[in-house]
């Protein structure tokens, strides 16, 4: 039997949660710090440590006979959380802080990837403005503006005219991402249509997920801001077998095995961020080195394969020993409940209703920003609820995940009508 410590907070974390309470191995899971959906699963609890106390997890995990630790959130692993947690003998599943770099850091990215002949964007990087003006000059619009290191998700301008690059470039390196910005990345502009697929590796071998779409911008028909993700469905019906094949060969095995050359032993997931071209071609548009989320919140309700085996295998490097990954038939879709305001500034605490309705029509109600009040669920976050439900169909699935959102209240409750609008057309 095993014990599972899950670092993070998030609607992701309460997935990873669920899915390994399902395997027949697991005997508890414990989150650090979770949520108010990780608070009331049965085997699970939260505990009340900060994500930044490594000594503190390492002696709890060490003194509790943790025997798996799963990094949920970039920023951790970016410290270091893998490597202090890895000195005291513990396994992790998540990368050292040396493979985080892969999201870390674009430019390092851009680097490995050139090193590994991945295909992706061209890009060029910057140390200083003006430099990154005259090449935006020479080049002209639409040109993509970067800043290098992690900036949660708003680091990155799609600049349409040159006067929109300059002025994302002026706000980065005036300090706007603070040292995340100190570099960046100038790159060529795609089209297409843009897809995740999250893979596993224990550095040696690394093995897809089924691939999934997610829709990042707040308004329906995909306006407006962009968020951590409003919505996702998986499989993505865009990556055909035969696309898989040619990611797996052109992108996800090329990466490892220049990580592998570079002395890196990467553990965890690598998640490809790839625009599939109008020529049907794979383009990373970015690695990150944990689970995404919402896509997360897709991916693990239609893995049939154990969790805890899969990481298992990662962290002991057995991954080319465990029989092909089984998936349940059909489809999932997640619908996000955000609070009004959100991506900007909105308010907390209110009370939520319906959320056993909900559970009663067959979705999974997976919670990001909650916290519990006695009996009562309490908004606690931008993102508060991801409502995911399987179906035969991604059409069915939406279908069904939106008669469990009806059943669901909270003032200001805001979600997006159109997840999946793609692949209903
Ligand atoms: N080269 C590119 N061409 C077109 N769009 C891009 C390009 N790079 C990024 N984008 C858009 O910007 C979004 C954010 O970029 P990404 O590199 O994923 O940064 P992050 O997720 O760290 O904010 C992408 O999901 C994509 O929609
Ligand atoms: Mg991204």
């Amino acid at each position: 039997m095993v014990k599972v410590l899950i670092v993070g907070n998030g609607g992701r974390e309460h997935a990873i949660a669920a899915s390994l309470l399902q395997s027949p191995s697991v005997q508890e899971v414990v989150c650090i710090p979770g949520n108010g959906g990780t608070a009331t699963l049965p085997r699970c609890r939260n505990l009340g440590l900060s994500v930044k106390d490594f000594e503190g997890i390492a002696r709890f995990s060490l003194v509790n006979n943790f025997s798996l630790i799963a990094i949920g959130p970039e920023v951790p692993l970016a410290e270091g959380i893998t490597d202090a947690l890895q000195a005291q003998g513990l396994a992790v599943f998540g990368p050292t802080q040396a493979g985080a770099q892969i999201e870390a850091s674009k430019a390092w990215a851009k680097a490995l990837m050139k090193e590994a002949g991945i295909p992706t964007a061209a890009a060029a990087v910057f140390t200083d403005a003006a430099a990154a003006i005259a090449q935006v000059e020479a080049d002209g619009a639409p040109i993509v503006v970067k800043a290098d290191g992690l900036a949660a998700g708003k680091g990155v301008t799609v600049a349409m005219t040159e006067a929109e690059a300059i002025a994302a470039i002026e706000a980065a390196f005036g300090g706007q991402f603070g040292a995340a910005g100190s570099r960046v990345v100038l790159e060529e502009y795609l089209t297409g249509e843009e897809v995740s697929v999250l893979a596993v590796t224990d550095g040696i071998t690394i093995r897809p997920l089924l691939p999934a779409q997610d829709h990042k911008r707040i308004g329906d028909g995909d306006t407006g801001e962009n968020t951590g993700g409003m919505g996702a469905y998986a499989p993505a019906p865009i990556v055909t077998p035969a696309l898989m094949t040619r990611i797996q060969a052109e992108i996800l095995e090329p990466a490892i095995a220049t990580l592998q050359a570079r002395g890196i032993d990467y553990r965890g997931v690598l998640y490809a961020g790839l625009m599939i071209t109008p020529q049907g071609d794979p383009k990373v548009i970015e690695f990150n080195c944990r689970f995404g989320d919402p896509e997360t919140q897709v991916v693990l309700p239609l893995l049939d394969t154990p969790l805890d085996q899969l990481m298992l295998a990662c962290t002991q490097q057995t991954l080319a020993d465990l029989p092909p990954l089984e998936w349940k038939p059909g489809a999932a879709t997640c619908v996000v409940l955000a609070s009004s305001g959100y991506p900007g500034s909105y308010e907390k605490g209110k009370p939520i209703s319906g959320l056993a309705q909900a559970a009663d029509t067959g979705a999974l109600i997976f919670h990001a920003g909650t916290r519990l009040a006695g009996d009562t669920v309490l908004t606690d976050g931008g993102r508060v609820l991801g409502v995911t439900a399987l179906g035969e169909t991604v059409k069915e699935a939406i279908a069904l995940a939106y008669e469990a959102v009806d059943h669901i209240q909270f003032e200001g409750a805001y979600y997006r009508r159109d997840i999946g609008h793609r692949v209903l057309g």
